[in-house]
């Protein structure tokens, strides 16, 4: 048998997140063969055996489409640790069952993640260790500022990856691409050309009994907090000289440490009422099972928020993501200015160029004014759209390879993982303080009428 190289420790192996998203994400990175030779430690509370753990792993390594001689090795070698991830003992025994370099993945609530990081203190990693922490990372700006206090004692940052698989989506890595390799855009990405931009998330999906974390986090912190933050930074940056990580990451950050809310905004939040999606009937968010609804969570949360520096001096961008909702967008909009004079003689209403990078499907598409079809002179609105092919890897196989390898560049930096949080804070304390109203929508519609979608 070859030697393994690292072993990945997956801290609440026995839950959703681990069988639905990070196995099968595992599974397709070893069947490309891009990581290193590889073991797959689950660890969690529950009694099981080397066998039950093996079968998880290979029914969703399955479910991800892996299959082949690398990943039958990979299930064989499977192995289970029973342990309590909040103690420092049991953390000792599963980083001893190790036979590779560990990188531990804390696919664990924040405050179990931060309380099993904290038993950490007293045990010693060994050379290499990676840590890897799922969003949200900390529950709010303070809890943030502290786990990234703890990490510091633990390791170097280098080997400290906050996880948010938006940056492993091939369509946002097709920012880079888009962006920096094409000199037609570079030269508008700016306040003088661009109106406005929208990055939107909203999604069919509803509560899907995920109320025991989502009725506590609610949209703003699931979704704009950490994925639209970081496709916002994407989009706002400065031309990095390198995909480095110290490059990339630290040009993101220059950007999202200049951004804030929108002066006099404090965003705006609603619920879903009963409605019908897909065909599919939804009850009103409040009577979800698991749901108090004196919580007064929001399923769809839109911020407006400015990137304070001379390139996006005064440009709004709208960060919005929403559950059950019906014709579902999932797009960065960057909107172009009119142009500052149409000769006189062409005539038509055209609208101004916009270029939508939709993040599901992979597709980008560039809207354009043209001559008319039949007058030359009227002007006409046309799209050029080109379709990407699908990725090998899911966003989640993606970051996986950063960690497995050590490779930072796809997880986001303590630095950054504060300013996201700082960000959203004013609206997230106005709306606990129930300052701004909570507005409702029905399932299946676009959002509340008066939101103008
Ligand atoms: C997760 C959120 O991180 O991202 C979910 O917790 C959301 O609420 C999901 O549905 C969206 O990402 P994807 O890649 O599944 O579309």
């Amino acid at each position: 048998m070859t030697d393994v190289q690292r072993s990945l420790v997956i801290l609440g192996a026995a839950g959703d997140l681990t069988r639905r998203l990070l196995l099968p994400g595992v599974g397709q990175l070893v069947a490309s063969d891009r990581g290193e030779v590889l073991e797959v430690i689950g660890a969690d509370q529950e009694d099981w055996t080397d066998e039950v753990w093996r079968e998880r792993v290979r029914a969703a390594f399955a479910a991800g489409g892996a299959s082949g001689e690398r990943v039958d090795e990979v299930v064989r070698r499977a192995r289970w640790v029973r342990a309590d991830a909040t103690s420092s003992a049991d953390m000792a025994k599963t980083l001893a069952a190790c036979h590779g370099v560990p990188a531990l993945y804390f696919a664990l609530p924040p405050r179990v993640a931060a309380a099993s990081c904290a038993a950490l203190r007293s045990v010693p990693l060994p050379a290499g260790t990676v840590l890897a922490l799922e969003k949200p990372f900390g529950a709010d700006y303070e809890g943030a500022r502290e786990l990234n206090r703890l990490l510091q004692t633990l390791l170097p940052e280098q080997q400290v990856q906050r996880v948010d698989h938006f940056l492993g989506k091939s369509t946002v890595l097709n920012l880079l691409g888009l962006r920096f390799a094409n000199r037609i855009f570079e030269r508008s990405w700016n306040a003088d050309d661009v109106e406005r931009v929208e990055i939107t998330y909203d999604e069919a999906l509803g509560l899907e009994d995920r109320a025991g974390y989502y009725d506590k986090a609610g949209a703003l912190v699931d979704m704009i907090q950490s994925h639209l933050l970081q496709v916002l930074g994407l989009v706002a940056m400065e031309p990095p000289s390198s995909l480095d990580a110290e490059d990339l990451r630290g040009n993101m950050a220059q950007a999202l440490r200049a951004c804030r809310l929108r002066p006099g905004t404090l965003g705006r939040r609603a619920r879903y009422t009963a409605g019908t999606i897909d065909g599919r009937p939804l009850p009103s968010y409040a009577d979800e099972h698991g749901v108090d609804p004196a919580r007064g969570t929001e399923m769809l949360a839109e911020l407006e928020l400015v990137v304070d520096n001379w390139r996006w001096a005064s440009v709004p961008f709208v960060l919005r993501s929403g559950k059950a909702v019906g014709r579902a967008r999932k797009d960065v909009v960057v909107q172009f200015k009119h142009v500052p004079h149409l000769p006189t003689g062409l005539t038509g209403h055209p609208r101004a160029s916009r270029l939508v990078i939709s993040l599901e499907p992979d597709r980008l598409e560039l809207d354009v004014v043209l001559n008319g079809k039949h007058d030359p002179f009227e002007l006409e609105d046309i799209s050029f759209a080109a379709d990407f092919h699908p990725p090998d890897l899911s966003a989640y196989g993606e970051v996986l390879h950063g960690i497995l390898t050590g490779d930072p560049l796809l997880s986001v930096s303590g630095d950054v993982a504060e300013e996201c949080w700082r960000i959203v804070t004013p609206a997230l304390d106005a709306w606990r303080r129930d300052e701004v109203p909570l507005e409702e929508y029905a399932a299946g519609s676009s959002g509340p009428p008066s939101w103008g979608r």
